[in-house]
């Protein structure tokens, strides 16, 4: 059973299912959507493009105060894991339906098997790193991207249970780069775009957006940012509602700050890959923007990709007016992208999910045995 149900988790899980719905056709295999993602622009757009199976279940848990979440998925999904009774529970990354289905699993003794273990920002203010820790530590199998997560696992004495793999984001931009290259045109002109010529940007983590003050300063750093180079700006159900309360005083899209909805997988990593930087604070955007070589500058105190720090493609910055200063010159330093061209690749060949999914399958077999 692979349990998901936020945006993120479609990405990371597509690969592995794919893996096991088209080699191994003779196992069962039972995708469980929490419903924790529920728009069709963050939900039914990734399955369709990352052609994941339709779920035997949709939870339809909805939004909610973390408690209210976590508890509705645990009790509708313990009902699915009676019902199937399957030999390995798959959960993926790190959200809140990561840890209810973790959670929920292992106390009915299902084998719980955690797609992107080990990572670890270090900041137990962010809902993420909790439900991380938690996972890795009640999971009995457990797939780490890079060399740092296995690491992270070993210090928390959890290396039996740990496989370098390799990170499945990396195999599901593989499977959609050709498509990505056929239809840049397209997407640049419907945002009316010139490659290198835009900065692209994401924000939903509550510690940008929920604070209302701190939005405000971050619009206004938007809004001066646009005068260097057109910025797109994708956002996010829960940016929008905050946008929404700064009232009057919020911008409408212009020519220079274009505000759009939410993309699918395939639109969103073109307009990646062409942008002269990306400005984020989501975790998959920082790897997608390194596998991509566009220079990243992410808004938040901390990571949990060290890696990209490390290789100088990604920049901390947790201030909203340094953020977009430093965006500004990232995009007028012509000699940066070429650097990036020879970064080293911490996150595998892109045949994680080949591993990933010959580790389910012998500990299948020994269940089974
Ligand atoms: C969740 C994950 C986060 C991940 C992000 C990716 C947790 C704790 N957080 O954050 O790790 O990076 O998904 O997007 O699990 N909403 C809609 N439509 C939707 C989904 C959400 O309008 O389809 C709105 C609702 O007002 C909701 C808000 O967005 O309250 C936040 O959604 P939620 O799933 O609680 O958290 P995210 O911020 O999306």
């Amino acid at each position: 059973m692979v349990v998901l149900g936020a945006r993120p988790q479609f990405v990371k899980a597509a690969p592995v299912i794919c893996e096991l719905a088209s080699k191994h056709s003779h196992l069962i295999l039972n995708i469980v959507h929490s419903g924790q993602h529920y728009d069709r622009e963050m939900s039914t757009i990734f399955f369709r493009e990352l052609k994941i199976p339709e779920p035997s279940a949709n939870l339809a848990v909805g939004s909610g105060s973390h408690a209210a979440q976590t508890s509705a998925i645990m009790i509708r999904l313990e009902s699915q894991l009676i019902k199937f009774k399957p030999d390995i529970v798959l959960v993926v990354g790190d959200t809140n339906t990561t840890l209810a289905a973790a959670l929920t699993a292992v106390k009915l003794q299902f084998s719980v098997a955690h797609l992107e273990a080990g990572l670890r920002s270090r900041d137990m203010t962010m809902p993420e790193e909790v439900n991380r820790i938690l996972t890795d530590h009640c999971s009995q199998i457990l797939f780490a991207p890079t060399r740092t997560a296995r690491s992270n696992l070993r210090k928390e004495g959890l290396e039996k249970r740990a496989y370098l793999t390799g990170d499945t984001n990396m195999d599901a931009l593989h499977s959609v780069l050709p498509v990505i290259k056929k239809i840049t045109r397209t997407v640049l002109q419907k945002f009316n775009l010139t490659p290198q010529q835009y900065v692209l940007v994401t924000l939903h983590r509550p510690s940008n957006v929920d604070d209302l003050k701190r939005l405000r300063f971050i619009q206004d750093a938007l809004d001066k940012l646009a005068n260097t180079q057109p910025v797109v700006f994708l956002v996010h159900p829960r940016t929008r509602i905050q946008l929404a309360k700064l009232g009057s005083s919020s911008r409408k899209s212009s020519e220079r700050l274009i505000l759009a909805p939410p993309q699918g997988y395939i639109e969103t990593l073109t307009l990646l890959r062409s942008a002269s930087c990306l400005l984020t604070d989501s975790g998959g955007m920082q790897k997608e923007s390194y596998l991509l070589r566009t220079p990243c500058v992410t808004m938040r105190t901390s990571t949990e990709w060290p890696e990209t720090l490390a290789a100088g493609a990604n920049r901390l910055a947790p201030h909203p007016e340094n953020a977009c200063n430093l965006v500004a010159s990232i995009v007028s330093d012509n000699k940066l992208r070429k650097r990036l061209m020879h970064l080293p690749n911490p996150f595998g060949d892109g045949r994680a999910s080949e591993r990933i999914v010959r580790i389910i399958l012998q500990n299948c077999s020994k269940d089974s045995s």
